[in-house]
């Protein structure tokens, strides 16, 4: 029988705050969500109570984060205490060593009783441990057996996060292809947003147990460039659109949907076929209009973005060249 998911959605950002509307969508209840607004001993308990966490923070605190609150979490504690308890009991029993095995076993109970094997477990240890007074040596030996079958049966919340840059040991990497606006999405759309997984990783299925979305694999050496690609084309050409919407609407007077039919088209023409999407003065090679295009971005900051299209442009045909002569051949 699998593992009931318990999330943990760490943070209140965009992610955190679509992932939450998503699982209400789906309507997954066994989910909780922390932020630094919240006591660092909540976070402690929903740890506890967690078997999935999921790091939707700023790529720089992920691991900082896992080191400060996710590595000593309270299952290293109980394990401890079963360990000191057995090793005290071997040597003769106290009223507190019993007591804190109890306290133990009532914790794995609570937190690591859904698979029925670890029920059955902590049920006998709790049987052993009850009857130990009369069981002697034998007894002692029981419940270290009983111990050991816990300790097999614990499974460390598997943590992931959502960057799509980061290759952490601490975490495993899933990365939605799909930007995160302020307004949330219809269920339709998360469910067909693709996930890019470290190769690494377990299966989609296992990290995510209640999600069926589209995944693929990426192995973990090429995920910097893979990040740096994605930034590009969404994030900078975010930034070339907004400049012309900004621009028709502040500058020349003219409303900014007027290029509402350019951007689907282009995308559109993209999506349709993407390797003959290009147009204008660079695909044509039509160096008087490009001349012109410069001069009109005298004293803008966006100048020196065209100048750099225009010089990395040479290259660019290059290798598209090449990759159609590779094909060909
Ligand atoms: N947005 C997207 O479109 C998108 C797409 C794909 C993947 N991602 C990835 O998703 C993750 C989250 O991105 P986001 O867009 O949701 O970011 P965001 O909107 O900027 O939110 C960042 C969150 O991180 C929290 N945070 C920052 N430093 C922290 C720390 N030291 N300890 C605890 N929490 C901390 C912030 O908490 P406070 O509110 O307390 O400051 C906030 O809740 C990132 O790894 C990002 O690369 C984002």
């Amino acid at each position: 029988m699998r593992q009931v998911p318990k999330y943990l959605i760490i943070g209140n950002g965009r992610v955190a705050r679509h992932f939450v509307h998503y699982f209400s969508l789906l309507k997954i209840k066994q989910y909780s969500q922390w932020d630094r607004s919240q006591p660092v001993a909540r976070l402690k308990e929903l740890v506890d109570d967690s078997n999935r966490i999921l790091l939707a923070i700023r790529d720089d605190a992920i691991e900082p984060f896992i080191d400060e609150h996710l590595s000593t979490a309270k299952v290293c504690e109980h394990v401890q205490a079963l360990n000191q308890g057995y090793a005290a009991l071997q040597t003769g029993a106290s009223a507190d060593t019993v007591r804190d095995m109890e306290r133990a076993l009532k914790f794995f109970a609570g937190s690591h009783g859904d698979l029925p094997a670890n029920r059955k477990n902590i049920a006998n240890a709790g049987k052993a441990l009850e009857v130990l007074p009369g069981a002697g040596e034998a007894g002692v030996r029981r419940l270290g057996l009983k111990i050991d079958a816990i300790k097999k049966g614990l499974r460390a919340p598997i943590r992931i996060h959502f960057s799509g840059s980061l290759v952490s040991k601490k975490a495993w990497g899933a990365h939605p292809l799909m930007t995160f606006g302020p307004d949330l999405y219809p269920l339709e759309k998360y469910l067909s947003i693709p996930f890019v997984v470290d190769e690494k990783a377990p299966p989609f299925s296992e990290l995510f147990p209640s999600l069926h979305n589209p995944n693929v694999r990426l192995n973990e050496r090429q995920k910097a460039k893979y990040h740096a690609l994605c930034v590009m084309s969404g994030n900078f050409s975010c930034l070339l659109w907004q400049k012309l919407f900004e621009s028709l609407s502040e500058e020349f007077g003219i409303s900014p949907h007027t290029a509402d039919m350019y951007l689907r088209q282009q995308a559109d023409n993209l999506l349709a076929n993407y390797k003959t999407a290009l147009t204008g003065p660079l695909a044509r090679g039509d160096q008087a209009t490009i001349a012109k295009n410069l001069k009109a971005l005298d004293h803008d900051p966006f100048q020196g973005i065209y100048q750099a299209f225009v010089e990395a442009w040479p290259s660019i045909k290059q290798e598209k060249l090449k990759d159609r002569e590779r094909k060909a051949s």
